[in-house]
Parts: structure tokens; C-alpha cells; sequence
């Protein structure tokens, strides 16, 4: 026994093994392909991020900000970091600082993890992942209205049903300024039935009391003045735009008044994909317009609309559906007695993965039942003997694993120089 304790892996960060891993690289070379159909590319921005990008970004009296972010000051040189709580700030970051997004428009996405310290549950974890999608310098509506259909067809996709779009629309600076005021004289009448974190809040985010999930506020928060109302005659018409493009699609969506989003820079357009079927947590997919960020961050001023979805979320309510395949080790496996026939089996199997095969030659020399019980395990449409008998004949025996009983009572003699072609056309 060692002498060194195990360590235990981190609280709310999954380690992904196989068979579960297979799911997560199907996932991620469809959506690849998703977004190719869409003119996509992708962006890759480092995990770490000055601390400040994201305290400025994302908005300073945010959850992500004041509670969630695993930050540290960089003990080398005193560095105040974090690791990226969402994609959309570094990925404006980058673009300002590369240049990218003033010569065209950008479509752009980035795939990966992201950490927020939040309690953990069933879709809520410390590290997870995201499949985040931003379109640069587009002021919409009509780009708003292709990342939704976008999002339409990966459900599509995938097979799932039951999500359901919820939209809003947050205006402009000046309109959210009024509301504003309206909001908080609002909460100062019934500053009684506030909680501590709302009353905290009133006068800094007073929009985010209203997203409060203490039964005692609901009231209160019911009969605030919304935020729609004070829409003026454009951003009632970006709304409309958006909402008529919805309409061309066939796409059902129900406009939310109490939708705000976790983030601050959010303006106009701002939407989540919600589910019932998987718990507490069932927004898959949240996102919206930010025009005003990249000049926030330091950029010249240029309209943004994005989104991301949570791939566990996703993932889960795939996997409920049974649709998430998880492709067998290989499709042929081959076994083998003697040096001799190990070596022809590694030459065979060159052959077979030259033709395109997946196929995986038993390591180590045990007896062929210990063999044959891998091969099954496996999942592998075939097994292939090379023993003694098979050596001294230059043919294979194939025996087919999957196939129903009198089938795969049938071993066949295949040819070496034959059998690569001979799969190839059965599998
Ligand atoms: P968000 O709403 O904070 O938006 O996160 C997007 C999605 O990430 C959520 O809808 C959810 O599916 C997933 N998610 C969030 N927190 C967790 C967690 N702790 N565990 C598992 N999944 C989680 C953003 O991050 C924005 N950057 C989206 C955006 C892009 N807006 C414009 N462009």
C-alpha cells in the first residue's frame, strides 16, 4: 500500500469517463458541424482572464461577480485573476485587442469549460461547460432572429422537445434609466416586505430584486412597473422585428417581462431556452444583446448579440432521451495465440483501420475464452481469430458477435489479403 493518502477530485467538477465520454464527443463534433451551416468559427481564449475584465463586463453588483468567480492574485507578480465565469468577455476582449471586428461582422464560437463557485446540484456545477455562439457588429434584429432558429434546429438535431423559448426585451440605456426610477420608488413603498440581499440591492441593481425567489417578495415583485412598458418606438420595433422573423420560422415563443438575465450587459434583445425536465435547473440556454460592451471593454462602439447553452444540461436532457449513442471501443476485435499470431494480428489490423475500420487487437497473451469474453465486452460487431490454424491457412476465422443465433453460428475463413475488404463491405 502506498504511503500517500488519495486525493479526492474537487467539489461540483465532474470527471468525464468513457462510456460518458463518447456522448460528450458526439455532441461536440455535431454541434461543430451546427454551427458550420450557420458560417461559425471558431475563437479559443485562455482559461485566465485579468479579474478586472469580468468585474467590468459582466457588471460588479452581479452573482457571477460578487460570489461566484474563483479568483486569485498570481503570486509571481500580483496579478489579479479569475477563471472565466462565460465566454463573452474574453471573446470581446480578444477581438478588440486583435483588431478582429472592424474591417466585417464576425460570427464567431468557442467551446469549453467555465467555473463559477455556485452550490452544487443536479446541472449546476463548479466547473462545466459551455457552447457559446456570438455574432459581432450586427445591431439586428435580423441576426437575433437567426440565433434563435439556429438553436431551433440543434434541438431539432438532437431530437428533443419539451424546450421553450422565453423572450423579452431590456431597450436602451435611457429607457432602462427611467424604468429604473420607477422600479425603485416602487421597492422603497414596499421596502417592509424586502429581503436583506434586496434591500441591499434596491438602490444598485434594483432590476435583479425582482428576479427573487422568496415567496414573501413575489407580490411585491408582481406589481413593479415593467421594464416593457417603458420601451420607446425603436426598441419596440427591434422587439417586432424579431418576433415577425420568429413568426416566418414557425418558431412559439412567450414574451417573459420578469426576464433579466444574470449579467449586466445585457440591452434589447434577451431570451432563455427553458425545460421542465431537468430539475431546479432548467434554463439550457441563455443569452441576448450587448451593444454596449465592446465599447465598454475599451473597443469602438459596435452592436453584439450571443448566446450559450450548458452542455451537461444539454447532455442530460439528450441522454433522457436515449438518443445519446455510445459507439462501442471498436468494431472489430481480434484474438490471438502464440507470437506468431499476435504479430499477424497487428498486422491485419493495420490493414483493417487502413480501410477505415475501428479495430482493436487483444494486448497480452491470455487463453482465447478470456479473449473472446474482451471481445463481447467490447461492443465489436466482430471478432477475428488468428491461432495456430488460422496461421498455417493464411485465413481468418470471423465470428460474428451481434448477429442473431444461427448467424453468428456461422464462423467464415476469410483470406488475410481479403479480410480488410471483406469487413469492410459487412460492417
Ligand atoms: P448564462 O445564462 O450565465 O449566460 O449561462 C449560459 C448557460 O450556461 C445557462 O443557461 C446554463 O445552461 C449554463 N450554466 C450556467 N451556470 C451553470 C452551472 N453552474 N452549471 C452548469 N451549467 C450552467 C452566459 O454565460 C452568457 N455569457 C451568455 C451569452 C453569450 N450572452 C451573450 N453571449
Amino acid at each position: 500500500m502506498s504511503e500517500f493518502k488519495k486525493v479526492a477530485g474537487l467539489t461540483g467538477m465532474k470527471d468525464t469517463l468513457p462510456p460518458e465520454s463518447a456522448s460528450w464527443e458526439t455532441l461536440e463534433a455535431l454541434v461543430r458541424d451546427w454551427l458550420a451551416g450557420y458560417g461559425y468559427q471558431n475563437m479559443r481564449t485562455p482559461v485566465l482572464e485579468h479579474t478586472r475584465l469580468f468585474t467590468r463586463g459582466i457588471g460588479e453588483v452581479t452573482d457571477i461577480v460578487e460570489k461566484e468567480m474563483y479568483s486569485f492574485v498570481d503570486s509571481l507578480n500580483e496579478d489579479r485573476l479569475t477563471m472565466r465565469p462565460e465566454f463573452t468577455a474574453g471573446i470581446v476582449r480578444s477581438a478588440i485587442e486583435h483588431n478582429f471586428l472592424y474591417d466585417r461582422p464576425r460570427r464567431i464560437y468557442a467551446m469549453g469549460p467555465v467555473f463559477r463557485h455556485e452550490r452544487p446540484q443536479r446541472g449546476r456545477y463548479r466547473q462545466f461547460h459551455q457552447i457559446d455562439v456570438e455574432a459581432l457588429g450586427f445591431p439586428g434584429p435580423d441576426v437575433d432572429a437567426e440565433l434563435i432558429i439556429m438553436l431551433a434546429r440543434l434541438w431539432r438535431l438532437l431530437g428533443l422537445a419539451d424546450i421553450r423559448l422565453e423572450l423579452n426585451s431590456l431597450g436602451q440605456a435611457a429607457e432602462r434609466a427611467a424604468h429604473r426610477a420607477a422600479l425603485i420608488e416602487h421597492l422603497e413603498k414596499h421596502v417592509d416586505v424586502l429581503d436583506e440581499e434586496a434591500r441591499r440591492r434596491m438602490h444598485t441593481n434594483p432590476l435583479r430584486v425582482l428576479d427573487t425567489k422568496n415567496p414573501a417578495m413575489q407580490a411585491m415583485a408582481n406589481s413593479a412597473p415593467r421594464l416593457f412598458d417603458f420601451l420607446g418606438a425603436e426598441s419596440l420595433a427591434h422587439y417586432q422585428g424579431l418576433c415577425a422573423r420568429l413568426d416566418d420560422a414557425g418558431i412559439t415563443y412567450t414574451l417573459n417581462p420578469r426576464l433579466v438575465r444574470g449579467l449586466d450587459y445585457y440591452n434589447l434583445t434577451v431570451f432563455e431556452w427553458v425545460t421542465d425536465r431537468l430539475g431546479a435547473q432548467g434554463t439550457v440556454c441563455g443569452g441576448g444583446r450587448y451593444d454596449g460592451l465592446i465599447e465598454l471593454l475599451g473597443g469602438k462602439a459596435a452592436p453584439a448579440v450571443g448566446f450559450a447553452i450548458g452542455m451537461e444540461r444539454l447532455l442530460d436532457l439528450w441522454q433522457q432521451d436515449g438518443a445519446a449513442p455510445t459507439p462501442a471501443e471498436c468494431q472489430v476485435y481480434l484474438v490471438h495465440q502464440g507470437e506468431a499470431g499476435q504479430r499477424q494480428a497487428a498486422r491485419l489490423a493495420e490493414a483493417l483501420r487502413d480501410a477505415g475500420l475501428r479495430a482493436l487487437v487483444h494486448a497480452g497473451s491470455t487463453g482465447f475464452k478470456s479473449q473472446f469474453r474482451r471481445a463481447d465486452a467490447s461492443g465489436a460487431e466482430a471478432a477475428v481469430i488468428i491461432g495456430g490454424d488460422e496461421l498455417a491457412a493464411g485465413a481468418a476465422t470471423v465470428k460474428w458477435l451481434r448477429r442473431d443465433a444461427a448467424d453468428a453460428a456461422q464462423q467464415e475463413s476469410v483470406a488475410f489479403e481479403q479480410l480488410a475488404h471483406h469487413l469492410k463491405q459487412r460492417i
